[in-house]
């Protein structure tokens, strides 16, 4: 879907995800979001904390699973997806701590946690709706090229274009770590639904790779177009190719 603007988009989406929240917590069951980091979903995400705030709108049902965290940051890094997450959404909503779950870029068995984590979005029942942004190397969470589409959540090397990306929240190429976790491929395709958003030109050229190039393991995001409720909520400049 094309918007007018990235405002536009995020508004749309967020009464989606209202309504997703209303009507799952009416029939008595807690609604599960996959959520993204970077910059792309902040107006979503100020949007989702309006309605809170001014419409009533409860995280209380909500469970939550990010996509993926650094490796080798402390929680309380300012450039962990942890304090990504609580700034931007978490300490202005009603979410139960315990509903939160953001991989560990600190944990010593990065195997045993990776399996701990797919069980836990396991035993919530799925992922009713996982949101997404998408890098210049067309990865989705951090499944850079080369990703398997039945990949699960695991350890992985992070691409230089992605890492040179990253070098000025960090202040520098040599501060950004090199590893992350991230949720497979194969964890992202199993939710029952999923939104993309992408905005500006710099995003025109692997948007249409994803949407309309082929379905490859070197472009993490073509692996959308085969899922059964995908969507691309773009502003006219992703679009643009
Ligand atoms: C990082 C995140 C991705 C995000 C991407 C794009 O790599 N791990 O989830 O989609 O950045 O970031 P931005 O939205 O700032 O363009």
């Amino acid at each position: 879907t094309i918007f007018a603007d990235k405002a536009a988009a995020c508004r749309s989406l967020a009464a989606e995800l209202a309504k997703l929240i209303r009507e799952t917590n009416a029939t008595g069951r807690s609604v599960v979001l996959g959520l993204a980091t970077g910059s792309t979903p902040i107006p979503l995400y100020q949007e989702l904390i309006r309605l809170h705030s001014e419409e009533g709108l409860s995280f209380s049902q909500v469970i939550t699973f990010n996509l993926d965290e650094y490796l080798g940051l402390e929680r309380q890094h300012p450039e962990s997806y942890w304090t990504f997450m609580h700034r931007q959404l978490f300490d202005h909503v009603d979410i139960p701590a315990e509903n939160i779950h953001i991989p560990s870029g600190t944990v010593g068995d990065v195997a045993a946690h990776c399996a701990e984590y797919e069980a836990a979005i396991e035993a919530a029942g799925g992922i009713d709706f996982q949101l997404l942004g998408i890098g210049r190397t067309g990865h989705i969470g951090f499944n850079e090229p080369g990703s398997p589409r039945d990949s699960r959540t695991r350890r992985i090397e992070l691409d230089p274009v992605t890492r040179e990306d990253a070098a000025p929240a960090f202040g520098g190429l040599d501060k950004v770590p090199t590893h992350a976790i991230t949720m497979g491929c194969g964890t992202i395709l199993a939710a029952r639904r999923i939104g993309l958003l992408a905005f500006g030109a710099h995003k025109a050229a692997i948007v249409r790779e994803a949407i309309e190039g082929p379905v490859t393991d070197q472009v993490s995001a073509s692996f959308l177009q085969d899922h059964p409720d995908a969507c691309f909520y773009l502003d006219r400049a992703a679009a643009g190719q």
